[in-house]
């Protein structure tokens, strides 16, 4: 039974009568790779609630090390990860400052507010999500009975496919730690963004004090994230996962999938973020003849067709078995491991056949 009304109506017919050609709803929709069923198979793996599996251990210490952090922490997912992040560094009634656009905010069911009694305070971003040191330190709350306790800044990156450099985060994170804030990075895409800037991810942990990265979306691997931080914080977070119901047995058979992931799938965003690009270059001709407008973000295409049109292109490209995320007015396309040129090429010809039609 499809519980999600929200994303089952575009999902591929278990039955398997539709003809689904290219999934580009979400870098999430990927399956596990033959090699990489193979690493699950054949994986070590013991209990890891009694700390045991040397694979789950392995990817901790393999994350972290990528990351320079002092540990690392295997979670079920990047919800997940990111609510134990939260919950260790604030407590009841504590503020955190966090871009109005963010995942944290938006997608994952008010869960720092539920379970951690987090107060986040929204910052404006603009159209590429992004916000600045200033607006960072004008958000702080100064000592004052009235306001809650400023405690962390909560970060993105790429958020929405839009990549904020090493510069930049820098300088949010530095506004931060000088008025006494931790900092966390939300990195469910930071590989993507480490490779559009051509850096490791620890160009990036560098200047944040927790990230969480997640193994399941451009990487490929079925289920799971890492959070990386120091080893207090990290020790607290292990805590916080068990109280969300959060510890695993046998997980190496998991972990296996994500660090076979690590090792195999990091360079290759970089074909991911190619083929978005062949997208938005095929469709450039479309932009002034027939009013599309599209915007590339690493393995992200947000697409907006003139208002008029857009309920009959949906229509078309479905019936040309091209899945994405058809929000109105501007629709999302996501490259992944799972999409090749050949489909990029149906998708960008699907879009002229129809043009050419209206
Ligand atoms: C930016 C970002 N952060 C966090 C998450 C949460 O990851 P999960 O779906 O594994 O809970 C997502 C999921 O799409 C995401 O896009």
């Amino acid at each position: 039974m499809a519980l999600s009304p929200k994303l089952s109506p575009t999902a591929p017919d278990a039955t398997g009568e539709t003809d689904v050609r290219a999934d580009l709803r979400s870098d999430t929709v990927t399956r596990a790779t033959p090699a990489m069923r193979e690493a699950m198979a054949t994986a070590p793996v013991g209990d890891d609630v009694y700390d045991e599996d040397p694979t789950v251990n392995a990817l901790q210490d393999r994350v972290a090390e990528l990351a320079g952090k002092e540990a690392g922490l295997y979670l079920s997912s990047g919800t997940q990860s990111n609510l134990a992040a939260v919950l260790s560094h604030c407590g009841r009634g504590d503020e955190y400052l966090i871009g109005r656009t963010s995942h944290v905010l938006v997608n994952e069911a008010g869960g720092t507010a539920v379970l951690g009694s987090a107060v986040p305070w929204p910052i404006e971003v603009d159209e590429t999500n992004h916000f600045s040191a200033e607006d960072v330190r004008a958000a702080v709350k100064e000592p004052d009975p009235h306001h809650p306790v400023t405690t962390l800044l909560s970060l993105e990156n790429t958020v929405n496919g839009h990549v904020q450099s090493v510069d930049h985060v820098a300088s949010l994170a530095s506004a931060a730690h000088d008025r006494g804030l931790a900092v966390h990075l939300d990195g469910a895409r930071l590989f993507n963004a480490a490779i559009s800037e051509g850096v490791g991810i620890d160009a990036y942990a560098d200047h944040v004090d927790t990230v969480s990265l997640c193994l399941s979306k451009g990487l490929g691997a079925p289920v799971g994230s890492v959070l990386v931080g120091d080893r207090n914080t990290i020790g607290r977070a292990y805590r916080v996962r068990k109280m969300l119901g959060g510890g695993m047995r046998q997980a190496g058979h998991l972990a296996a999938a994500a660090l076979h992931a690590v090792d195999h799938h990091v360079d290759r965003l970089a074909d991911d973020h190619a083929r978005a690009a062949r997208i938005a270059d095929g469709l450039a001709p479309l932009g002034p003849g027939a009013g599309l407008d599209v915007v590339l973000a690493t393995n992200m295409l947000w697409i907006t067709p003139p208002a008029e049109v857009h309920g009959a292109l949906v229509d078309h490209l479905k019936e040309d078995g091209i899945l994405a995320t058809y929000w109105s007015p501007t629709m999302r396309f996501v490259t992944h491991l799972d999409v090749d040129d050949d489909q990029a090429d149906h998708v960008v010809d699907s879009f002229h056949r129809f043009f050419e039609r209206v």
